[in-house]
């Protein structure tokens, strides 16, 4: 069970104001290099893969054959119809795939939606190829320091509260392992947004719409933190240079 509903209106909103641009996430690209290996005629799955941003991404910058599954109807009606992305009804534990048919699986924030991750583990472990890795881009509890590692919880940190409940390194390891998945790589990747506090401030709203931490706030809590925004912004506007702001979120590699 996801722990938003996906409906028109998130799905709307997440495609507004939750795709990370394209230009901050160069360290990205090189760390899923390194661990994927692209090779033309490649394919890999994009499991929960959302508004399709990043199977957009996969296919644009390694040229391969993505699938993604997505289980929200209103979701999937966002994913760019293209060459190269085969848009699939399916979930992690239902993945609409023969078996040892991908080289690769990639997970972006969807761990936590994932009500039971053993089954999913060994639908992933179905559908990939011997050894081929699976890639999870993922907030883990109990990694480094939440507040400065995701801006938003930054403005928002009761948010913080929600992430801590989300499944850890080690049970997520634990699941995979009874698929017979070993760790083969975890680390903080950088990525960033260049959209100033002005702007993200102007999108918070829509942002909370899209956003399963986000929505869990009060209304005095979110506009709590509105208002730590908008003294930042203020300040930032008062500050030459640019206003990028870098998040760490981890990449999991299991294999
Ligand atoms: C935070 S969004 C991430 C979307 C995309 N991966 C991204 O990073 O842009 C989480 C997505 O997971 C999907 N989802 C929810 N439950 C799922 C499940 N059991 N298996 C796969 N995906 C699921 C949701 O519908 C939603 O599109």
């Amino acid at each position: 069970m996801a722990r938003i509903s996906y409906d028109d209106e998130a799905a709307a909103a997440f495609k507004a104001v939750r795709e990370v641009p394209r230009d901050g996430l160069g360290h990205w690209r090189e760390a899923i290099r390194r661990y994927l290996d692209p090779m033309p005629g490649m394919s890999v799955v994009d499991i929960g893969a959302g508004t399709g941003a990043f199977a957009a991404t996969f296919n644009d910058w390694f040229g391969l054959s993505v699938y993604a599954v997505e289980p929200s109807a209103a979701m999937r009606a966002q994913i760019p119809a293209r060459p190269g992305i085969a848009v699939l009804a399916g979930e992690a534990g239902a993945i609409p795939l023969p078996d040892g048919s991908v080289d690769g699986a990639w997970l972006s924030t969807v761990l936590h939606h994932i009500p039971d991750l053993e089954a999913a583990a060994h639908e992933i472990r179905r559908v990939l190829r011997p050894g081929a890795p699976v890639l999870f881009r993922q907030g883990f509890p109990g990694r480094g320091d939440w507040a400065s590692s995701w801006w938003v919880h930054r403005w928002f940190p009761e948010t913080i509260r929600v992430v801590d409940t989300w499944p850890t390194v080690e049970q997520t390891c634990q699941a995979f392992a009874a698929a017979g998945f070993r760790q083969d790589g975890l680390e903080p990747v950088p990525e960033t947004y260049r959209t100033s506090l002005a702007e993200f401030l102007a999108q918070a709203d829509t942002f909370r719409r899209a956003d399963s931490p986000m929505r869990t706030l009060t209304d005095e809590e979110f506009l709590r933190g509105k208002e730590r925004l908008r003294r930042a912004a203020r300040e930032a506007e008062q500050t030459p240079g640019p206003q990028s702001r870098t998040s760490w979120v981890d990449l999991l590699v299991l294999r």
